[in-house]
This record gives C-alpha cells, structure tokens and sequence, in this order.
C-alpha cells in the first residue's frame, strides 16, 4: 500500500481553560517540581463540565476540513478514536456525523486508548484500499477529565482534554499534504489489568443507587506502564524501519504520543535520535490520549518543524496494551 493514502488536511483544537500545576498544589498533595521533574507537564486544558468529547471533535474536524479545502458534505466516513466517548450510544462518530450535517455516511468510534488515532488511521487506510475515492475524517477526541479521579494525584496531574483531526484521501489528490508510506499496529491484552477504566463497562456494570468508585476513574500501575511504554514504542519503531529499509538517519522528525517527558526521552535514547528531531509539547497539553498525536502532528506542521521532503516517524502506546507506528512522507506541508 505504499503511497496509496494521502493526508490531506489536519486540525486541532483544546478548550481554553487550562489547569496548571500550581492550581493542581492547591488542591492535592503535589508541587509545580515532582509534577515538572516526573513528567515535564506544565499545564493542561480541561473541558467544560457536560462537554463532550464529540464537542471538541467537532472544532477539530473544521479546521482539518478548512485546511483540506473541503466542506463536510466532501466526507464518505468518520472515525472517531476515543476512549471517553459521549455516551455508549449513540457513538461519538454518530453525534459528530449529526454536528457536521451529513446524515447518510458511516461512523464509528475505535477504541484503542492513546493508540487510537493511529489505529484509526489504519482503518481509514484499509477503507481506501476499498474504496479509492474515500474522503475520510480520522477525528480522535478525548475529555479525559470526566474519567480521572481529581483526588488521585498519581493519576490526575497526568492528563488533558483535546481532539486532533486528519483527513484521508486515496492516491488521485492533487492537494495532499504527505502521503502514508507504511503503518505497524501491535496489542498485547495479556497485560490490560496495568492500565483500566473498568467501571460502567458489561463486566463491571453501574448499579442503581451504588456508590461511584475508583474504578470508574484510569487506574494504572505507573512505573510497568513506562517501561512497556518505552519498550514497545522502541521496537514498533525500529520493526517499521527496518520494513521499509530505512534507518533513524532517515527520519527528520519523530513524532511520539506525548504522555510524559521520561518516556520521551527514553525513547529517543534507544532509538538514538536527538532531542532536535523529537517533537514534545507534553508541557502544555499532558497526555491527551488518542489527541496527542494529531494535536502534536499538527502543531509541528503549523512550527514549520516538518518541511517538504521529510520522512516523519509517528508512534504511540496507550491501554489495552495497544501500540503503532506509522510512516509519513510529506511532500507539501505548507
Ligand atoms: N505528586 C507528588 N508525589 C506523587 C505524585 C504527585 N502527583 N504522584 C505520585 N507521587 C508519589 C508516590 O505516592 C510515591 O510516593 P512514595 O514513594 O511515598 O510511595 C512517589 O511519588 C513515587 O511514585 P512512583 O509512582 O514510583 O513515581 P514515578 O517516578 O514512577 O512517576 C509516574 C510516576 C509519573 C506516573 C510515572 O510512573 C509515569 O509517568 N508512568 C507512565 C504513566 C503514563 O504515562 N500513563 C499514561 C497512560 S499510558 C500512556 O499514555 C503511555
């Protein structure tokens, strides 16, 4: 599938109000330094209460249509990767299908925790191999503060709301900013009980009148995390170099999904790329989970940190586990 599917526009979009580290000190038993030194977070925004994560998809998709020079009625599909979806149905896709005003078309939701824009954008391009002419809108969304326990300090200083979106397009567009030049999606479910949001789901249902625990809140084992973060990261990467022939020398910019500094720079190591060519906003938005990578696709793109020519190397890790790479060859990002 080389070369077959195109990027042709890309949006991004937070709420404005921004919780920083010194509101969280207020409030927990936390400083603007464990926070800082542990996971290079700043600040993060957090949507308005009874928002949903459709909402901000909605922003995202206009921008990335606006860029794509496109209206919504040029669009065959949504996907919507998210792991904090409106409601369990009607889908957020669904929701997002009906704020766009274009009844008709398919829409689902993917979930792969903070893999889910790129395992989304897998689907977009098997949909292409199908139908050559799909125009489809990739929109991953999350409002991660609705399922985060504001009194879990080991947990709540780590994440953000946003929503980060890419249109997809088949090998005949003219206007395409890059093109996909090869993807990797890996899972491992052996491991799932290290990173959840078990409660309200058919295992663990709500219970009229039951108090609302922990576990409807992410509840993860940090430290295992990091470390399969950062293995895993590390050998999806260097699998998908060595399937195309390539080696990091060829990369210009890696683009990692942004869920703490160390994890980053840990993954910079063992691939032995630079700081420079590393993409990090972490600081400002924290970990927006299947967000962070099209917000920080985005934002390098409107940097000018990707340039015509350059070869991007995507990748994320999130829940489940679930991991991936992709490849991007951008001939026209301005
Ligand atoms: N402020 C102050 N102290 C804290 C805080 C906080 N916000 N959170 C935890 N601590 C304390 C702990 O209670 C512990 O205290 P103790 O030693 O008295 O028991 C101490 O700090 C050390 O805790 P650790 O969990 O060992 O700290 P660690 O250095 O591992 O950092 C962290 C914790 C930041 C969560 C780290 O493990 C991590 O980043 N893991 C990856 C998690 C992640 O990013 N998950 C996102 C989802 S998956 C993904 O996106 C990759």
């Amino acid at each position: 599938m080389t070369h077959s599917t195109s990027l042709l526009g890309l949006g991004l979009y937070v709420p404005e109000q921004i919780l920083t580290n010194k509101d969280l000190e207020q409030t927990l038993e936390t400083s603007d330094a464990w926070i800082t030194s542990r996971t290079g977070i700043k600040t993060r925004h957090i949507a308005p209460s009874g928002t949903g994560s459709a909402n901000l998809a909605l922003e995202a998709a206009h921008h990335a249509l606006a860029d794509a020079g496109m209206t919504p009625a040029d669009l065959t599909h949504i996907i919507v990767p998210t792991f904090t979806p409106d409601s369990y149905v009607p889908s957020t896709a669904c929701i997002l299908q009906h704020r766009l005003g274009i009844a008709g078309i398919p829409a689902l939701d993917i979930f792969a925790a903070c893999s889910g824009f790129l395992y989304g954008l897998e689907q977009a391009r098997a949909l292409i191999a199908l139908y050559p002419k799909a125009r489809i809108l990739v929109a991953a969304s999350e409002v991660i503060s609705s399922r985060t326990d504001f009194t879990d300090r080991s947990t709540c200083v780590l994440f953000g709301d946003g929503a980060g979106a890419a249109i997809v397009g088949g090998m005949t567009d003219q206007k395409a900013i890059g093109h996909i030049r090869d993807m990797m999606l890996q899972a491992d479910g052996s491991l799932g009980h290290l990173l959840t949001v078990k409660g309200g789901g058919s295992a663990s249902p709500p219970i009229r009148g039951q108090h609302i625990g922990p576990e409807f809140f992410i509840q993860m084992e940090g430290r295992d995390v990091f470390k399969h973060a950062v293995r895993s990261m590390t050998q999806v990467c260097q699998a998908i170099l060595d399937r195309n022939g390539l080696t990091v020398s060829d990369i210009d910019l890696v683009i990692p999904h942004q869920a703490n500094i160390r994890i980053i720079q840990a993954l910079g190591k063992r691939l032995h790329v630079s700081p420079d060519r590393i993409f990090v906003n972490v600081e400002r938005y924290g970990n927006t989970s299947a967000a962070s990578v099209p917000i920080a696709l985005a934002e390098a793109r409107q940097q000018g940190r990707i340039a015509a020519g350059d070869t991007v190397l995507l990748t994320s890790f999130g829940g489940g586990f679930t991991w991936a790479a992709a490849l991007i060859q951008f001939e026209n990002p301005f």
